[in-house]
């Protein structure tokens, strides 16, 4: 029996405490042969959207004071584009694809997760937030833009939510910023993760003639997803030299070959819970920062944000620790912030050796 015993404190998509999952999903989903490595192309995740969007902000405390308010799209309405494109007929069902079926469980159930189906990228965890906090109090010291960024299982993707609301917020330079996003579920990466995206972008001053020329066509906390939008929306990722890629596919198959490897910031939260991943998300990181070409342990950030323990799971900061020291050619791990009251949690940078 699979069971997990998150310490989950999430704002708002699931109030779910010490949530406890026994394989929730249906059987039929848990023998999966675990999803490859795949790329999940911008302009197709574009054309899959509905006409509208619904979303709720949330808010970050920033280091720097005051409060940031980011989007994230309701979960209820992405349910509702699937089960808009997959009308509740027994033969429609039948031919749902296992990825379709799948999401329409877990997006009833964000929290659960289960191994290699499905690893919790539609709710926002809480540590997700710490890490976008953490890169608000280093912003003066490491500047993103002209960067190569990694995040590893983003799930909604806060931090890189955070990175892109800031170029977005500042103006248009010449820097080609590149940001690529990995989750282990392709439905994740299009229900929500590239759905908050363009919500980031939207809210951000980059889109503010288009607001302007827009606003009266959307409702609060609705986003209508014209072809004008998304037109502009493509427009502005050029004109703000901003290059996204996207990736869905366990870690074992992770290729990062393909995505050119070589990145100054490698970010990831909430991914440390399983002890038989460690392994191949450490040396994913380890990959990623190019540790063996790189002269100067300054030329890349590598930041983990996690619980210090994730009870019934074996996972946590000490494993985490263990593996990234006993990895090839390992490294060290640096505290670098931490909640010590309630259930602790920390940001950790990780230095490759
Ligand atoms: C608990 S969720 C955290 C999501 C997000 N980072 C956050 O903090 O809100 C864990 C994420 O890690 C990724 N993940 C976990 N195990 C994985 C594996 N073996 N292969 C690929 N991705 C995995 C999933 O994509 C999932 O989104």
């Amino acid at each position: 029996m699979f069971k997990f015993n998150f310490d989950v404190d999430d704002t708002e998509q699931s109030t779910n405490v010490n949530h406890t999952t026994q394989n929730q999903g249906p059987t039929s989903l848990q023998a999966v042969v675990p999803d490859a490595f795949t790329e999940l192309f911008l302009a197709d995740a574009l054309n899959s959207l509905p006409s509208k969007i619904s979303y709720s902000p949330i808010t970050i405390s920033l280091a720097s004071g005051g409060e940031l308010s980011l989007p994230r799209r309701d979960l209820f309405d992405a349910r509702f584009q699937l089960i808009s494109q997959n009308p509740d007929d027994p033969d429609a069902l039948e031919q749902q694809s296992i990825n379709t079926q799948s999401a329409l469980h877990f997006l009833d159930a964000p929290s659960d997760l289960v191994p290699l189906v499905y690893e919790g990228g539609l709710k926002t965890w809480e540590c997700s937030l710490d890490l976008a906090r953490y890169l608000d109090g280093i912003s003066s010291q490491f500047d993103v833009s002209g960067k190569r960024v990694l995040e590893i299982g983003c799930g909604t993707s806060i931090p890189s939510l955070y990175i892109l609301h800031r170029i977005f917020s500042s103006p248009p330079s010449q820097n080609q910023t590149h940001i690529h996003l990995q989750d282990y579920n392709a439905s994740v990466l299009e229900l929500v993760t590239i759905p908050n995206i363009i919500l980031t972008w939207y809210l951000s001053e980059a889109a503010e003639t288009y607001r302007k020329s827009e606003e009266w066509a959307d409702p609060p906390l609705e986003l209508n997803i014209s072809e004008s939008l998304k037109d502009t929306f493509l427009q502005s990722l050029t004109t703000y030299g901003v290059h996204l890629r996207f990736f869905s596919g366990s870690w074992d198959t992770f290729d990062l070959q393909t995505l050119g490897g070589n990145y100054n910031l490698v970010l990831t939260s909430e991914t440390i819970y399983r002890m038989e991943s460690l392994p191949n998300l450490a040396a994913i990181m380890r990959g990623a920062c190019n540790a063996e070409g790189s002269k100067d342990v300054d030329d890349y950030l590598c930041l983990v944000a996690a619980k210090v323990l994730y009870f019934g799971v074996g996972g946590g900061v000490a494993e985490f620790v263990r593996c990234v020291r006993d990895l090839d050619k390992g490294g060290t791990v640096e505290t670098v912030w931490e909640k010590t009251q309630g259930v602790e949690r920390r940001v950790m940078s990780v230095k490759w050796n």
